[in-house]
Parts: C-alpha cells; sequence; structure tokens
C-alpha cells in the first residue's frame, strides 16, 4: 500500500514516520508513506495557497489551484482522496478495515478556516476523527494512517488485533502484566491457573461487562449470541448489586 499526505507542515511528520511500529513498517517494506507539501504547487507568485473567504467572514480558505494540481499529479485510476475535515463521516475501526483494501491512498490535510468548496468535487470521502476542531488535519491524517498501517500484513503479530477493542465490535477485556502482586493489587486467579477455556470465557465476559459499563450504545448496535445475552444477563445483575 502507498499513503500520500498532502500537507503544508511536513515536518509534523517527521516522529510519526520514523519512530515505533510505523517506522519498522516503512523500512521493512510493508507501507510506503509519503509527504508532499501542498506549497510546492502554487502558481502564486508570493507562494501563496489560501485567500480570504468570498462573502466575508473570519480566516482564510484553502484555494482551488494548488489542491487541484497536487492531486491531478499523483492519482491514479487505483487512487482514493480522502479529506481531513470535522465536517466528515465519523471515522472507526470498521473503516479502517476497509481502507486496508486500498493500493492508494491520498489524505488531504486542511489549514486554516477550511476548504474551497469546489475542492469537494475531486475527493472521493471525507473523514473526521471526531465532534472538536483541530487546527489542521495532520493530526487526523496521523490518526487515520496509524490505524490502517497497524492492520496490514506483517505489521503487528498477527492475533493482537483480534482482541482490538471495536474489530470485534466490543471493547477489550482487562490486561494483566507481572507481577501477580503488585503492592497487595493482585491479578484475577483464573488469567494464571493456564485453563484456556475457563480464560476465553474470563475474557468474553470481562469484555462485555467493560462495553456495558463504558460503551453501551455498542451493544445497541449490535444482535448478540444466545450466549452473550446469558453471560450479560449475569453481568447486570453482579453491577446492580
Ligand atoms: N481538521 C480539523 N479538525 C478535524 C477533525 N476533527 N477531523 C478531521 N479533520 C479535522
Amino acid at each position: 500500500m502507498k499513503i500520500d499526505i498532502i500537507t503544508l507542515f511536513p515536518n509534523m511528520f517527521t516522529g510519526f514516520l520514523n519512530e515505533s511500529i510505523i517506522g519498522r513498517a516503512i523500512k521493512e517494506n510493508k507501507v510506503e508513506i509519503n509527504t508532499i507539501n501542498l506549497r510546492d504547487f502554487t502558481k502564486e507568485k508570493h507562494g501563496h495557497v489560501d485567500d480570504t473567504p468570498f462573502g466575508g467572514g473570519a480566516g482564510m480558505i484553502l484555494m482551488c489551484q494548488p489542491v487541484f494540481d497536487c492531486i491531478n499529479s499523483i492519482r491514479t485510476s487505483d487512487s482514493m482522496v480522502i479529506m481531513m475535515t470535522p465536517q466528515g463521516c465519523q471515522f472507526k475501526q470498521s473503516i479502517a478495515k476497509e481502507l486496508t483494501l486500498k493500493n492508494h491512498l491520498i489524505l488531504l490535510c486542511g489549514h486554516y478556516e477550511g476548504f474551497d468548496e469546489r475542492i469537494r468535487s475531486i475527493v472521493d470521502l471525507e473523514l473526521s476523527i471526531g465532534d472538536y476542531v483541530l487546527t489542521g488535519g495532520e493530526i487526523p491524517a496521523m490518526a487515520i494512517t496509524d490505524s490502517i498501517v497497524r492492520l496490514l500484513d506483517g505489521v503487528i503479530e498477527d492475533d493482537s488485533h483480534e482482541y482490538d477493542s471495536y474489530s470485534n465490535w466490543m471493547l477489550e477485556h482487562p490486561q494483566y502484566t507481572k507481577p501477580r502482586n503488585y503492592n497487595g493489587l493482585e491479578v484475577p486467579e483464573v488469567l494464571c491457573n493456564g485453563n484456556h477455556k475457563e480464560i476465553e470465557k474470563y475474557k468474553l465476559k470481562e469484555s462485555l461487562r467493560r462495553t456495558y459499563l463504558r460503551r453501551p450504545d455498542l451493544l445497541e448496535n449490535h444482535k448478540l449470541s444466545d450466549e452473550e445475552k446469558l453471560i450479560l444477563d449475569g453481568i447486570i445483575k453482579e453491577e446492580k448489586c
């Protein structure tokens, strides 16, 4: 997969593209990620990429010319152009999974007050990472890139996304590591006894409990199996006590 990120601030990506799992994935050629400086595409003599809005109003608007020229110079029939905007549809794990199937993603980061509306005509998808407004699309582009790249083949251990929060629709169960007793805080006995059936039962039940307590909306949107219903009834009774 190739990801091209169009931004006015390519230096913001230096740490992101060089460290940790994303840095390793790039070094191991699991993904190619480029930053493209939008300013390199302006034909405006002072290098401007933005201007004041027609009709008045606060702030500056990204102009069509540099964005159209930039996107048209890199897009192919295989590309998907995604605009980072708080007006986009809410990004979630299921979208990250779908996007892993694409060969070429172009992520367009805005800055200032927003985009000239005509830019939307060359965009395939608009994504928001949440109901808050950031100073630009760079952090959303990093969040979206990170969530996609970690799902690509060979980037992290194959079964470690199996229990990820949201990928199985519910939140992940609580996790522990050594020591078994830390200053009197104990790891649940069931996780240490080596009984894999019991451990799987515990994980499912505690995933359901977390979801019930923290994100009941996820339960409403999912058709529970008979087993899940039974376990959830037990959890509801326990939590009422
Ligand atoms: N640009 C500014 N805020 C944003 C958000 N919440 N999501 C995506 N892009 C943005």
